[in-house]
C-alpha cells in the first residue's frame, strides 16, 4: 500500500474490512494502523448493538475474529470503572475511543523480587477518536473511565488474539496471570456461566 494514500473508512463495517486486508500481511505497520482506525468517525448507530454495559465493571465485547490475525472488540466503561494495571502478552493493542473519555496510566515493567510501588511513566486523557497504541515493550497500562456521570465506550484490536495476560498489584509489582473471556460475542451476551470468569483486559 501507498505510504501517502489515507484511507478514511466511512463506516465500521468499512474499517473492518480494511483490517482484514492490512493483517493478511505478515508485516503490520503500527502508525498506519493507527491512522485508519484514528480516522474512522464514531458513529453509535453502527456500534450500539456491541455496547453492553454491567453495573459492577467493564465488559469486553467481541465484534470480530480478524481471520484469526486480530481480536476486535468493544468495551464499555461505566461511570468510573477502570482495568488493573496489565501487559498484552507480546501482542499489539490499539485503542480507539468511540464515546466518553478514558484515561491511561503507563507504567514500567516491575523489578522482580523487588515488592515496591509500580513506577508511573506518563498519564493522559484520551478523547473522542482518538486511537492510542502499547505494547509490552512500552510498558503496563491502566485505563480507566475518570468520569462519574458519563459511561464510556472503546474499541480494541489485539494482534494476535490472546486470551491470558498478566495484572499486576500496584504496591508491589507482583503478577497474577488471568483468562479474559467475553461478555458478549456478535451481539449476543456470552452464556452465564463463560462470562461468570470474565477478568481483566
Ligand atoms: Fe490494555
Amino acid at each position: 500500500m501507498d505510504q501517502t494514500e489515507v484511507i478514511k473508512p466511512n463506516t465500521l463495517e468499512e474499517l473492518i474490512q480494511i483490517l482484514h486486508e492490512i493483517f493478511a500481511s505478515d508485516k503490520v505497520n503500527i502508525e498506519e494502523v493507527q491512522n485508519i482506525v484514528e480516522s474512522y468517525e464514531s458513529n453509535p448507530r453502527e456500534w450500539m448493538k456491541f455496547a453492553k454495559f454491567d453495573q459492577y465493571r467493564y465488559t469486553r465485547n467481541l465484534v470480530d475474529e480478524g481471520n484469526g490475525k486480530f481480536n476486535l472488540m468493544i468495551l464499555c466503561w461505566g461511570e468510573g470503572h477502570g482495568s488493573s494495571i496489565h501487559d498484552h502478552a507480546n501482542s499489539h493493542c490499539f485503542l480507539k475511543i468511540l464515546q466518553g473519555n478514558l484515561k491511561e496510566t503507563l507504567y514500567e515493567w516491575p523489578q522482580k523480587k523487588n515488592n515496591c510501588e509500580m513506577v508511573k511513566k506518563a498519564e493522559g486523557v484520551l478523547k473522542l477518536n482518538q486511537c492510542a497504541y502499547i505494547n509490552d515493550s512500552i510498558g503496563l497500562h491502566r485505563v480507566e473511565n475518570p468520569s462519574h456521570t458519563e459511561p464510556a465506550v472503546s474499541l480494541h484490536l489485539y494482534s494476535p488474539p490472546f486470551s491470558e495476560c498478566h495484572t499486576f498489584d500496584q504496591r508491589t509489582g507482583h503478577p497474577n496471570s488471568v483468562k479474559m473471556t467475553f461478555w458478549s460475542k456478535y451481539g449476543d451476551r456470552t452464556p452465564f456461566a463463560i462470562a461468570q470468569s470474565q477478568e481483566n483486559n
